[in-house]
């Protein structure tokens, strides 16, 4: 087999290493990769955001089996291109990624099939949001209804801010384009879990669940950023909590796609909080998550090429995933002053001596070969992942191989899992 990978980050890097491991692949292209991916794949240029230039590489390359890393190319429906051409591919249609890319489309699709969820409203003037927002009680969350690379979500202290946030998003002085609709959220408390499945259009499988850490600083503090590190262990959730998130959550999710006309093949991410009430939805995401997929799948002792097959066939229902029990865990390297501007075109070193602690695997984000050299070349640049037989032992290891690697200004939390280690405590 031949897989073609798009994307360009540690998740790729992540899917290219397992896909390699599967017994049937023979060659891995991935489109754009970055400087570790091209350790384990052919990296080949295409414009992500450009459905005919992805196509025209897939015809030119045929793979057996093409894989959508990132959002975007989900967002101008990439897998309905390369279907309609006849060719094999893993993700969401354009219309079934609507769970992603309009958060509007999900707020009024959980309501109407009953999946657990804040109250909202969904307003398409600031004249609506004004009305609205006098039922809400600070503090609450204004939300983008498009794409935002997280950047388009606001939690407000005060219906003032609110106001100023919608305001900001209506007008595109926010996020750089006018948006249509803005969410008024109602703001949920509790532990946030990232809880993936694979799903065939009809049956839902879970993955291990895991949980990120969104804030650049220590003790989750400060801006919001891509992810600066994961962890994945089987006590992320309560006995019997698993079930109760496939049949109240993920479940009814797939069965509302299917018969509202959008069957759900691929990836799908519901992005928990765990309330007192009980795992309430905060997004959908409908792609393999970022770093989640990088501690995720070192957890994976079956073939993931296998399971993803079995998502396009539909027959997800007899494929059974095998998973290393234990834990992984991954922490992100990135660049001094990321999530704002940073330099590129640094030499990273110590890569080779980090590899060899055992179970770690560094995956690289953005990062680009220079001559003989990697260099940095994104605000996300590694996540060092290691597996353990327990949590402590896969963020020493993520810790003592990080310690091996530098480059100019660069940063990492040092509290990965902090959460779980005081529960053990
Ligand atoms: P999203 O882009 O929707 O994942 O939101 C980014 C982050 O904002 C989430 O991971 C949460 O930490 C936070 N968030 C989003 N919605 C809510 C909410 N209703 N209540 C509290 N926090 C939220
Ligand atoms: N780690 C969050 C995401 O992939 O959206």
């Amino acid at each position: 087999m031949k897989v073609l990978i798009l994307g360009s980050g540690g998740r790729e890097h992540a899917l290219a290493w397992a896909v390699k491991r599967s017994r049937r692949v023979t060659e891995v292209v991935c489109a754009p990769g970055n400087g570790g991916i091209a350790q384990v794949a052919r990296c080949v240029p295409v414009d992500l955001k450009d459905v005919d230039s992805m196509v025209r590489l897939a015809e030119a390359e045929q793979p057996t089996l093409t894989i959508v890393g990132p959002e975007l190319p989900l967002s101008v429906g990439i897998v309905d291109a390369l279907q309609q051409r006849g060719l094999r591919v893993f993700g969401p249609t354009r219309e079934a990624a609507m769970l992603e890319t309009s958060k509007a489309f999900a707020k009024q699709f959980m309501k109407r099939n009953k999946i657990p969820t804040a109250n909202y409203a969904v307003c398409s003037s600031l004249a609506e949001f004004e009305k609205e927002i006098s039922v809400f009680h600070p503090p609450l969350v204004v939300k983008a209804d498009g794409l935002a690379a997280g950047k388009g979500v606001l939690i407000c202290t005060s219906r003032n801010t609110a106001l100023e946030a919608a305001h900001g998003l209506f007008s595109g002085a926010l996020l750089g384009s006018a948006e249509a609709q803005v969410v008024i959220e109602e703001f949920l408390e509790g532990e946030e879990v990232s809880f993936l499945c694979l799903s065939d259009g009809t049956h839902v499988t879970p993955l291990v669940p895991a949980q990120d850490h969104k804030r650049i600083g220590e003790g989750d503090t400060g801006p919001n950023t891509g992810g600066m590190g994961v962890y994945s262990t089987d006590s992320i959730l309560e006995p019997g909590m698993t079930e109760w998130i496939l049949h109240h959550i993920a479940e009814p999710t797939v069965r509302g796609m299917a018969e509202e006309g959008m069957p759900f093949v691929g990836v799908l991410y519901c992005g928990l909080m765990m309330t007192a009430r009980g795992p309430e939805v905060l997004e959908y995401n409908t792609r393999f998550g970022d770093p989640e997929t990088q501690a995720i799948l070192l957890r994976l002792e079956s073939d993931l090429v296998d399971a993803l097959d079995a998502c396009i066939d539909g027959r997800l229902d007899q494929h059974e995933l095998r998973w290393s029990p234990g834990a992984s865990a991954c922490v992100i390297a990135s660049s001094s002053g990321y999530p704002g501007s940073y330099k590129s075109g640094l030499h990273i070193t110590g890569l080779g001596s980090a590899a060899l602690v055992p179970g770690v695997q560094v995956f690289h984000s953005g990062t680009a070969r220079l001559d003989d050299r990697v260099v940095t070349a994104g605000g996300r640049v590694l996540g060092v992942t290691a597996t353990g037989e327990s949590l402590q032992q896969a963020l020493d290891r993520a810790y003592q191989a990080m310690g091996e690697i530098n480059f100019d200004g660069m940063y990492y939390r040092r509290d990965i899992g902090h959460r779980a280690l005081a529960k053990q405590k």
